[in-house]
């Protein structure tokens, strides 16, 4: 993990579990002075951490500010790749246009840009992406798998399969639900975003980045007037406030293990898993793409994640893009 030293001072202290440590452990630990290890925690202190001192026994962390930093992150991580950079910022236009950039500068598989707030937030068709400040999960994850250009959106599915299951992890009364593409529902209202760009060349996909935006911790006030009455948070269908490193920890968790997956088994066991958890199979549906309206039945999706529509007729119709009501 690329964490500076204060980072890692900091990651010490989130696993001490409230245990003192004493500057002296902490200088033998970190190969530094007393003073050095005095100076970060300060700097740490002035970014909302506190510290309390107990007498001849050392120090413990005391308080610690909302925010999504490596050290948070790297506290809950139990992956192999996936997470092991992370590029984190108060704020940054996208996490999206921020992947590009690395991407083009050579990055390491797995690397994920993180931010509290975005001020050019980017949703799909081109839409703006509303990404209130310190409240939300704004993060690109940047994957290398070895696959061929028409693959990469079985990776929005994956990505949503992954955060399904992420949210079910955290065992709250919430369940949420896929709406096709890759919208993800507490009843009824929008509480996550996916989207996936690629870059790659005829033969073969370079990265993907795929961004994924979580209302977490937002209360209705937060949102809005015109996202009021269709967006939700998961704190809002909770009750309770959600820790957000810990669900970007469990869904970089679900997405490393489920690309492995694909990549070993292929699309169907991924097909299946998002199918139980989608909440537009098997219902009736009004879909609005760019040259018509469409109205049947979605019975399913298929290899590419292409929905399949029965029409009243019994015709078939495949569904590439468009605007869902249910
Ligand atoms: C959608 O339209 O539903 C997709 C929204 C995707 C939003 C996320 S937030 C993190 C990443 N950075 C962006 O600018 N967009 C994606």
């Amino acid at each position: 993990m690329n964490l500076t030293t204060k980072d890692e001072l900091l990651s010490r202290f989130l696993k001490a579990n409230n245990e003192p440590i004493s500057g002296q452990q902490l200088a033998e630990e970190f190969g530094m002075s007393r003073t050095a290890i005095w100076k970060h925690l300060q700097t740490l202190q002035e970014e909302g951490y506190t510290f309390e001192t107990i007498k001849k026994k050392g120090y413990i962390l005391t308080s610690k500010p909302d925010r999504v930093d490596p050290a948070r992150i790297s506290s809950f991580l139990k992956t192999a790749r996936l997470g092991k950079q992370v590029h984190y910022y108060d704020e940054c236009t996208s996490t999206q246009t921020i992947a590009h950039e690395l991407v083009r500068n050579g990055v390491e598989d797995g690397t994920i840009v993180v931010a509290e707030s975005q001020t050019e937030g980017k949703g799909r068709m081109a839409r703006h992406w509303e990404s209130t400040k310190g409240k939300g999960i704004w993060m690109t994850i940047i994957i290398r798998p070895k696959i061929l250009p028409h693959q990469a959106p079985q990776f929005t599915l994956i990505a949503a399969v992954s955060v399904v299951n992420a949210i079910r992890s955290l065992g709250k009364s919430i369940s949420p639900e896929i709406k096709w593409p890759n919208d993800i529902l507490l009843n009824g209202k929008k509480c996550t975003g996916i989207l996936t760009e690629m870059i790659a060349e005829m033969d073969g996909v370079q990265a993907l980045l795929i961004g994924i935006g979580i209302n977490v911790n937002q209360k209705l006030e937060d949102f809005p007037d015109e996202l009021k009455d269709i967006a939700t948070s998961l704190a809002i269908e909770a009750d309770e406030k959600i820790e957000r490193a810990e669900l970007i920890a469990a869904i970089l968790q679900y997405l490393e293990k489920y690309t492995d997956v694909y990549l070993k088994l292929g699309f169907e066991p991924i097909k299946v898993l998002w199918e139980e958890f989608s909440g537009t199979i098997g219902k009736k549906i009004k879909a609005t793409t760019l040259r018509e309206v469409i109205e049947g039945t979605a019975i399913g999706i298929t290899e590419d994640g292409v929905l399949e529509v029965k029409l009243d007729n019994n015709e078939i119709k495949r569904i590439y893009s468009a605007d869902i009501e249910i």
